[in-house]
């Protein structure tokens, strides 16, 4: 039994949020939700977008799904990952059959720094202009290389690649490349190498099959990663997890895209591969490699699928679609 904070929050937040909890219901797993509000819906009510209840509810469960947040988004999720100290975003990049994706076989992850860098947000106007300030601490270095290279480990994966810019910044960076081949000390078994920032961006575009694991800072990871999404397709299907030391928190990429609410053309399998990695965050990774291969089976079909996909489905036939699928693999 998992205790799970759910939190539809706005928008088509809360349609792909009823549509991966559909598929959910196919597992032989059981899943105690406790449903938890944030957002512009319930600002409106209340005048404050996140709740300390939310956060109570997400600090007593195992794992978080979460839609969308519309307008409060950076109240909701940026204060959540600083709340419960959610230090790495986890993005794969991975090609899905009829996702419009630049490569085929393309399959691997970015472990970006959530909590320092450039995103602490010290700026400060000076008489020229304005200063930001870039952290890099050394614990902030060590434990998300460490969680890169214990996911990699973890997944079956061979390579860990750092990525930063130290020949430019050489004391910030430079400690962030130091850290990562101190760590990576404790996994001789793992292939591993580093690379600067603007030759990984090019390189996503002319060799992505090179990269299997990136571990990277807060603002070269938040590029890259829409970078990644951008080499395999549209919105409607990058998932991402929040990870900390007690905490995942998994969320599609996606916003609460108030063109499509209230209207079921929102694609589910963003927030469904989200719930892929939470699986794979809880160690049941067979349910996870089932749901993910249900959802591949509609996607490569084409049949069953949401207008972004060039189907004619709804969200919820999309997902009871899914769902059938699942029921059949797990048969
Ligand atoms: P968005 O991701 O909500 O939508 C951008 C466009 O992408 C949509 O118009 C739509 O064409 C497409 N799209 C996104 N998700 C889709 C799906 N599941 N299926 C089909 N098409 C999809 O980003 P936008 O328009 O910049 O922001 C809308 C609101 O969402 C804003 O209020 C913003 O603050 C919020 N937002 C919240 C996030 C979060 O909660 N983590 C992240 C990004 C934006
Ligand atoms: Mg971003």
């Amino acid at each position: 039994m998992y205790k799970i904070a759910v939190i539809p929050g706005d928008g088509i937040g809360k349609e792909v949020m009823e549509a991966t909890l559909h598929v959910l219901e196919a597992l032989d797993i059981d899943f105690n939700y406790q449903f938890a509000e944030a957002g512009d819906e319930y600002a409106e009510k209340t005048g404050i977008a996140l709740p300390q209840e939310t956060i109570d509810i997400v600090k007593e469960s195992q794992a978080c799904l979460f839609g969308a947040a519309g307008e409060t988004a950076a109240d909701v999720i940026v204060k959540m990952r600083q709340e419960l100290d959610l230090y790495v975003n986890l993005r794969p990049v991975k090609s899905y059959p009829g996702a419009n994706s630049l490569f085929d076989n393309l399959d691997f992850v970015i472990v970006r720094e959530n909590t320092e860098g450039l995103y602490i947000g010290r700026e400060e106007y000076t008489e020229e202009g304005a200063t930001a300030l870039r952290v890099i601490t050394r614990k902030a270095s060590e434990r998300i290389c460490k969680f890169a290279f214990d996911y990699a480990k973890k997944t079956g994966r061979g390579k860990v690649t750092a990525v930063h810019k130290a020949n430019v910044l050489k004391k910030t960076d430079g400690i962030f490349k130091e850290t990562f081949y101190q760590i990576a000390q404790d996994y001789p078994d793992m292939e591993l190498d580093d690379r600067y920032v603007d030759a990984t961006a090019m390189f996503f575009i002319t060799k992505p099959e090179m990269f299997d694991v990136i571990v990277t800072t807060n603002l070269f990871g938040d590029i890259l990663s829409d970078e990644g999404a951008g080499l395999v397709g549209g919105l409607g299907l990058i998932p991402s997890a929040n990870i900390g030391e007690n905490q995942g928190l998994f969320e599609p990429v996606h916003g609460s895209a108030p063109r499509h609410a209230g209207k079921g053309t929102a694609n589910p399998s963003a927030m469904i591969l989200s719930a892929v990695l939470m699986l794979n965050y809880l160690e049941e990774n067979e349910a996870a490699r089932q749901v993910e291969q249900a959802l591949v089976e509609v996607l490569s079909e084409g049949k069953k699928v949401t207008p972004d996909m060039g189907g004619k489905a709804s969200t919820m036939e999309m997902a009871r679609e899914v769902k059938e699928k699942l029921i059949q693999i797990l048969a």
